[in-house]
């Protein structure tokens, strides 16, 4: 099994390139096949999520072409639509955005049949919000043999929908289903992540009718159908928040390019809190640290609120900073499993309820570490750059959904770190690296 080998305590220096956002392009790809005409989607994340959702799109008839590493060709029109096919393979189980693939086939032929979605051991996720929202647009669902959702409707109707909980997912599903259904939807208390706005504009490029994306109020006016578009994808707010908080880790120096400023303003904010130096330019940012870290308290929340998923990467810089910082997970109840592996590295944290209290200590130490999910995995890497001595860490396979070149970039900013797959390879990575 792939791992990765790392030697830590250089302060990563250089610049790096953030990737298009994974969270936008799995809504975004999933659109593209709600119309008969092609799509070209730029700046699509090489990252296994992408690849696997697109490979599901294939095989359910629609025509996928890389024009190059990131520019993505997509023609829904070998659909064979409302035939009972259904969406189910082994490798979609593991995603969570093949929901996404429920609000675009509902949306384009009033039936879907799609494998429940995996994802991240992070907490219960379960999408009664999505399935309410498509039953308030007409449809019914079922869940049918095998764990598959059954998703159809004569018409779909638009309604007046208000979200219980703030869901990212509900909200793009919602707004790809009612994006061809009739008459007027409002999604109320939506989420306002930098990504629901970049589905929205796609749809609007592709002919929808959407208004009030990145407010809590969406308004879909519901059109007859989609045309053909191109479109870039944003780019990825946590890969650039995971490497500046690698920046403040390592006590380093980068220059994060390819990213919206504005997008990362939680994070940053909160780094500079930490005593780190942020410069934002136009699409840029550099974040600089070095010296002593300070201590301070965190609360997931949704967007505008500091993201969850840089809920671990940000724990790791505060378990090296003076004084006790608390970080309160407020959106998914299982997101502290990393915690005991940064404890083998020295760490004293304590988790009581959704909360974790961190009591700063000077260094980490190298371990043997496994990754018990994507953001918690990118977070044991930051560690790893940041302990002394060397460290592994094993199923990177979750670190590789969201992360394109993780490895790369890393050496690209000084830091040592590659994949092997044997022991004999991290025996031969410690020879090299000394
Ligand atoms: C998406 C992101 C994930 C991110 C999360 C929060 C994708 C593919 N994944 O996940 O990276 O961590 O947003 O920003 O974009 N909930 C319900 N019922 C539902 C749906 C959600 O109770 O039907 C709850 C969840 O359990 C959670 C909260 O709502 O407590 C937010 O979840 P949601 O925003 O839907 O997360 P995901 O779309 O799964």
């Amino acid at each position: 099994m792939e791992q990765y080998v790392i030697k830590g305590g250089i302060p990563l220096e250089g610049d790096v390139v953030i990737a298009g956002a994974k969270n936008a392009a799995l809504g975004i790809l999933a659109a593209a096949i709600m119309t008969d005409d092609k799509c070209v989607i730029e700046n699509v994340p090489y990252v296994s999520d992408t690849v696997v959702l697109l490979r599901a799109i294939e095989a359910i008839g629609a025509t996928v072409k890389y024009r190059d590493k990131h520019t993505v060709e997509i023609c829904g029109k070998g659909i064979r639509g409302n035939d009972g096919l259904s969406v189910d393979y082994d490798y979609i189980r593991n995603i969570r955005a093949s929901y996404y693939l429920i609000g675009a086939l509902l949306g384009k032929y009033k039936y879907a049949d799609v494998v429940l979605p995996g994802g991240c051991d992070i907490g219960s996720r379960p999408i009664d919000l999505h399935v309410k929202g498509f039953e308030a647009l007409g449809a019914r669902t079922n869940i049918v043999f095998g764990g598959r959702i059954v998703a159809e409707a004569d018409h779909l109707v638009g309604k007046h929908i208000y979200l219980d909980t703030v869901s990212v997912g509900a909200t793009i599903n919602i707004m790809l289903a009612a994006a061809l259904a009739e008459g007027k939807t409002t999604i109320e208390n939506a989420a306002k992540e930098p990504h629901i706005v970049d589905v929205a504009n796609f749809l609007n490029t592709m002919g929808a009718n959407i208004k009030g994306a990145g407010t809590d109020v969406i308004r879909i006016r519901g059109v007859d159908r989609l045309h053909g578009a191109e479109y870039s994808i944003i780019p990825d707010q946590i890969e650039a928040g995971t490497f500046m908080t690698m920046a403040v880790a390592t006590r380093g120096n980068i220059l994060i390019k390819n990213v919206i400023p504005k997008h990362l303003e939680a994070i940053s904010s909160k780094l500079a809190e930490m005593g780190a130096t942020v410069i934002e330019y136009d699409d840029a940012v550099r974040v600089m640290a070095d010296g002593v870290l300070k201590s301070t308290q965190i609360k997931t929340l949704p967007y505008p609120g500091f993201p969850t998923d840089m809920q671990a990467q940000m724990a790791t810089a505060l378990g090296l900073a003076t004084g006790t910082s608390i970080v309160t997970e407020s959106i998914f109840e299982n997101r502290f499993r990393y915690v005991s592996e940064l404890i083998r590295m020295g760490a004293q944290i304590r988790v009581e309820g959704n909360s974790a209290i961190i009591t700063g200590v000077d260094h980490y130490t190298g371990a043997r570490l496994s990754a018990p999910d994507l953001r918690a995995g990118a977070a044991l890497v930051i560690a790893a750059l940041s302990a002394d001595g060397f460290s592994t860490i094993e199923e990177i396979q979750f670190v590789q959904r969201g992360y394109e070149e993780f490895d790369e970039k890393v050496r690209s900013l000084g830091g040592k770190m590659e994949i092997v797959s044997s022991e004999r390879e991290v025996q031969k990575f410690k020879l090299r690296a000394g």
